[in-house]
């Protein structure tokens, strides 16, 4: 996977968008259709409480997680990627759609603060590599950058 290429597309794509889910809606389509073997691909948005669900490309998914809960509440109450190879393993996985067999975290910090969660699943088990993981952490800071420079905080 070229992640240099996806990343500058999404550089492309966000320039002069100063809306967070324009920007975010843009950077779930681009990852969903750039990295294939995907079944679902977007964003939980952290409100200070809890994370809500946010743009994303796949099926239906739950509207909130909180905190230390599944994979995604685990990423972001330890701050740590969960690069998940059998969802099924993971204690308090959060099945929201069956199809998902292995699964991708990462927290997303904006301005040092816990801004939400990039959620990556899978069909296929084993699906995200060391060489995946650093390609789509470098993707996220970008985009955790230009989410810092957009000058509307709520869309
Ligand atoms: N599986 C996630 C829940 C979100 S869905 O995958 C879209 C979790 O355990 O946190």
């Amino acid at each position: 996977m070229d992640y240099k290429l996806i990343t500058e597309q999404l550089s492309a794509l966000s320039e002069g968008v100063t809306s967070r889910v324009t920007v975010l809606s843009n950077a779930s389509a681009l990852l969903y259709h750039s990295l294939g073997r995907l079944n679902w691909c977007g964003f939980y948005l952290f409100d200070g409480k809890d994370l809500i669900l946010g743009p994303f490309q796949g099926r239906t998914a739950c509207v909130k997680i909180p905190l230390g809960r599944g994979v995604c509440g685990t990423a972001a109450a330890t701050g740590k990627t969960q690069n998940v190879p059998d969802v099924h393993k993971f204690a308090g996985h959060i099945a929201c759609d069956g199809a998902s067999n292995s699964e991708l975290v990462i927290p997303l910090y904006v301005g040092g603060a816990l801004y939400g969660v990039l959620d990556i699943d899978s069909p296929e088990y084993c699906r995200f590599s060391q060489e995946d993981e650093e390609g789509i952490t470098s993707f996220a800071r970008l985009l955790t950058d230009i989410i810092g420079k957009t000058e509307k905080e709520i869309i």
